[in-house]
């Protein structure tokens, strides 16, 4: 939530750290603000809107060679343009831009109104920004008066500041909220997230909680809040930019969800063992005889994790036998939750960033419970923070609404359930099936997204209309789920997935003639109970969309539509199903002219809880 950047070297500042908030605008863009300094003075511009609107409210670059910017997700203080980052001091001499929430904003507010300081804004931001000024008053260097501040802060922040007075130096510091620092020759860059930073370099250090860097050009310095020097590793974060980049794609959803095939290879690649029907997963490695011994697994993330999560919950349970359920990260960070030794938690978050999933792993562990994770980011906070784990390398998500990440979660608890499952009782000859299914997922996906024209002429008739449903069975009840709130995400449509069983509970009042309904009907175990639900949707008059086999005559003739699947194993039918699902959220919210990269009130790293 909200990008920071910041740039100190011989280009002009700020031309680099607009396009760092460019790359950043996936975290919020309610509104975005640059600071740069030249001749002793702070310049800044701020615009309410994307940072497109900045660049035309500013059309002429602001001076200087060392600049910060931010991309703003609004939490304390409405939108507008004096909520917006960079925030000043009351005596304006330094600038910092934010991310994350200071939760004891009121007393710091309080105390320092007592004092006499009038705030400009409603934001906590501007908070922390006085008490940097108030170090600076008192003679303290930036890195002092910002290492100050922080001690006296509760809360998350990821923060870049800059002194009016000194500009060789930015300070940037870390609380929860990520930070990390690109090195270049004689120039440095900073910003919330290392895709910022690709084109620039592939140089970089991560800070850790507590950590706060003096950054020069070409050069930099960490101590911790107790003022310790911290030696920090310099990383090298592999460039791959044209994954960043949109191409000849008219929205990054699209072009992700096209992705699909290729970051679906990727992720699998070198972790397939067919002919002992198995996989290899080389972060579990080192920890194999205690997996052996673990008797419960625990997937938990959220949003479209969670239902990542959750198909994880139903394979692991199914295939490997091993009892598994799937947990709203935000709800089991609460609510004391019960950690066994015998239980393996595994934390599933595409961003790596999310603060409920961060904050749910931290109390599993501080518990003493066992976390491994499956995230899509190289080097972020989950990565580091859980005992080992496995990336997901479906290469960069930039569009809020989460498509191939969701594929390629999946695809890790299959991965998982499979090694699980012949370390217990899968036969050589299952695993060898299963192993197969997973391998010949791209070229069956490929045919999924042969189905885009159908799925648009879906999305034409539908688009707008009052409420969609999405039904499944087993391992396609998220994905049921998954769809819906696709089309909740970007196209506005109100949606509900859900079994098909569930229903008749409620939900089958909602059914309408005419009314729209995606089903997921694969020729598995689950069939004959999906036929039963079409029943009762048709007999309502429900137009209802089936992904189901094409030679399937029964559901033909029950539906009005069907999208075809290939033939495959039941287990891989959730990473099928989901292609049609997010077409048809794509086309409806392109039909209806939404910003579908950047749907309203949303961002894609909550790093807020
Ligand atoms: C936000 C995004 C969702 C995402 C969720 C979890 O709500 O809008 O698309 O699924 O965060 O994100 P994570 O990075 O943890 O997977």
């Amino acid at each position: 939530m909200c990008g920071i950047m910041g740039y100190i070297g011989g280009q002009q500042a700020w031309d680099i750290v607009l396009s760092g908030l460019k790359r950043l605008e996936y975290r919020g863009y309610d509104s975005a603000g640059v600071v740069t300094l030249s001749e002793r003075k702070l310049r800044l511009a701020r615009q309410v809107g994307h940072i497109s609107a900045l660049e035309k409210a500013q059309p002429e670059p602001l001076a200087g060679s060392i600049g910060i910017g931010h991309t703003r997700w609004a939490t304390h203080g409405g939108v507008s343009v004096k909520n917006c980052h960079p925030h000043r001091d009351s005596s304006e001499r330094v600038a910092i831009v934010h991310n994350g929430i200071i939760d004891n904003m009121e007393a710091l507010r309080a105390q320092l109104c007592a004092e006499g300081v009038t705030f400009r804004s409603e934001t906590d931001s501007e908070i922390l920004a006085e008490l940097v000024g108030r170090g600076l008053a008192r003679g303290l260097a930036l890195l002092e008066a910002v290492r100050e501040a922080m001690r006296q802060i509760e809360g998350t922040a990821g923060i870049v500041a800059i002194d009016r007075d000194d500009p060789e130096l930015l300070v940037a510091a870390r609380i929860g909220s990520p930070v990390v620092i690109g090195l270049g020759d004689d120039e440095c860059w900073v910003a919330s997230d290392p895709l910022a930073l690709r084109p620039f370099t592939d140089r970089m250090v991560i800070l850790d909680d507590g950590e706060i860097a003096a950054i020069f050009a070409g050069s930099f310095r960490t101590v911790d809040l107790d003022q310790r020097d911290r030696d920090k590793r310099v990383e090298k974060i592999l460039h791959q930019p044209e994954e960043a980049e949109r191409g000849d794609y008219e929205h990054f959803m699209l072009k992700e969800i096209h992705e699909q095939p290729r970051a679906i290879d990727r992720s699998m690649r070198g972790r397939l063992d067919v002919s002992m029907g198995s996989s290899i997963l080389g972060g579990l490695k080192s920890h194999e005889q205690q997996l052996f011994d673990v008797k419960n697994v625990v997937f938990f993330g959220c949003g479209t994790s969670l239902y990542s999560a959750q198909v994880g919950a139903y394979l692991m349970s199914r295939y490997a036998r091993v009892p598994c359920v799937a947990e709203d990260a935000a709800e089991l960070a609460v609510r004391n939750p019960i950690v066994e030794r015998s239980t393996l938690y595994v934390a599933i978050s595409q961003s790596g960033e999310t603060a409920d999933t961060l904050s749910a792993l931290r109390e599993i562990r501080q518990r003493g419970g066992l976390v491994a994770g499956i995230t899509n980011v190289v080097g972020s906070s989950l990565a580091r923070e859980t005992a080992f784990g496995t990336y997901v390398h479906a290469g960069p998500e930039i569009s809020v609404c989460s498509t191939k990440a969701f594929t390629a979660q999946v695809l890790a608890t299959e991965l998982l359930s499979l090694r699980f499952a012949r370390m217990r009782d899968l036969s050589a000859s299952e695993g060898r099936a299963w192993a197969l299914a997973l391998q010949e997922l791209p070229d069956k996906l490929k045919l999924m997204l042969e189905q885009a024209g159908a799925c648009e002429e879906l999305a034409r008739r539908f688009a707008g209309h009052r409420f969609t449903m999405f039904v499944g069975r087993g391992a396609n009840v998220p994905v049921a789920a998954e769809g819906a709130l696709k089309l909740k995400e970007i196209a506005y449509v109100p949606a509900e997935g859900m079994s098909g069983a569930a229903m008749k509970h409620g939900p089958l009042a909602l059914i309408e003639p005419g009314m729209p309904v995606w089903a997921l009907v694969p020729p598995d175990e689950t069939r004959e109970r999906m036929i039963g639900n079409l029943r009762e949707l048709k007999a309502r008059g429900a137009f209802i969309m089936a992904v189901a086999d094409l030679g399937d005559k029964e559901v033909r003739e029950l539906v009005d539509r069907v999208i075809p699947m290939p033939s495959h194993h039941a287990a891989v039918s959730p990473i099928l199903n989901a292609v049609p699902l997010q077409l048809f959220a794509y086309y409806s919210a392109r039909h209806l002219g939404y910003d579908i990269d950047k749907p309203r009130n949303l961002a894609k790293s909550v790093t807020v809880m």
